[in-house]
């Protein structure tokens, strides 16, 4: 172009600036969790609608297929991921916070597979980390670079703690109920990272459902109001079924796809992680058998 007008400079300068931006964040994210990891978060607006048995489920059928999966309970208020495992880690995250230990220290292994950092319930004042000790908490799952996949238990609402975890994972599940305070709770979440820029990518699943055509209609309804609203896109990740296992599973701190590996919930998992890792799972010939399909003899 011969002519630029001042607009036409300042448009350029804009769209410079936003690509400095976009790549600056880029490397930020890259340098906390290396070229390995995938971050996937669990969050919601409303608490207890089921962001921890979602997170460790997901995680175990993932590892069941062969991957190496850390859950990291990131919420710092009220931590409950080893409570759902039955597990009584000696160190937790708050030993990390106050620079006592570092998260490779306190990494823990699991029967299931999987291996887990503990949160640091009942510190109530790690649910406000000044700046540093949000950092410190960050640069840690640099310790985790080995694994291939890290789901964060974010705990419920919106605090600077959650964002900044969002901020460096590679991708947001927000969990919602049917219930009509959870889907605004979820609507509210969706809008603050919908703020952030190079946010993660936004996956939607609606737990606690009775029927598919449930399940189908409160996605479509959150999805359709942050697309209208917001302008963001969010990805109708699935769903979970209503079940009595879960809870089962949550008083014999066992969970539940390895106590009920053919309910409706652990089949909603699978679902949810073959989704995720683009295999395809078809539901009648069993998980074995998904197994064998992609993996042939191993299992
Ligand atoms: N699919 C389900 N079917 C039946 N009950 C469920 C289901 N999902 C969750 N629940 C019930 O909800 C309870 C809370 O689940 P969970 O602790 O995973 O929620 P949370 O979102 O992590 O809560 P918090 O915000 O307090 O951390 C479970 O103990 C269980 O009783
Ligand atoms: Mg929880």
């Amino acid at each position: 172009m011969l002519y630029r007008t001042n607009a036409q400079e300042g448009i350029q300068k804009d769209q410079a600036e936003r690509l400095r931006l976009i790549m600056k964040d880029k490397n930020v994210k890259s340098e906390v969790v290396g070229r390995g990891p995938r971050v996937i978060t669990i969050s919601s607006g409303k608490g207890g609608v089921g962001k921890t048995n979602i997170a460790i489920n997901l995680a175990i059928a993932f590892s069941d297929i062969g991957r190496k999966v850390v859950v990291m309970d990131a919420d710092l208020g009220l931590a409950n991921v080893n409570v759902i495992l039955g597990i009584i880690p000696k160190f937790n995250l708050y030993h990390v916070i106050k620079k006592q230990k570092k998260i490779r220290d306190i990494i823990v292994d699991t029967q299931y597979g999987i291996q887990i950092v503990a949160g640091a319930s009942g510190f109530s004042q790690l649910a406000n980390l000044d700046e540093e000790e949000r950092s410190t908490f960050v640069e840690g799952l640099k310790d985790l670079a080995y694994a291939d996949i890290i789901i964060i238990d974010t705990g419920a609402g919106v605090s600077q703690n959650v964002l900044s975890f969002l901020r460096a994972a590679d991708e947001a599940i927000i969990i919602t109920t049917p219930e009509p305070t959870a889907i605004t709770d979820a609507y509210g979440i969706i809008k603050s990272i919908s703020a952030e820029v190079n946010g993660p990518n936004i996956k939607l699943v609606v737990n606690r459902v009775d029927s598919v055509m449930e399940g189908k209609k409160v996605a479509e309804r959150v999805i359709n109001i942050a697309g209208q609203f917001l302008n963001i896109k969010v990805d109708n990740l699935g769903f979970i079924f209503e079940d009595v296992v879960v809870k089962r599973a949550v008083i014999k701190q066992d969970p539940f796809i390895k106590s009920a590996p053919n309910s409706k919930a652990s089949q909603s998992i699978k679902h949810l992680m073959s989704r995720l890792s683009h295999i395809e799972y078809r539901e009648g010939g069993g998980f074995s058998r998904f197994l064998k399909s992609v993996f042939g003899g191993k299992y």
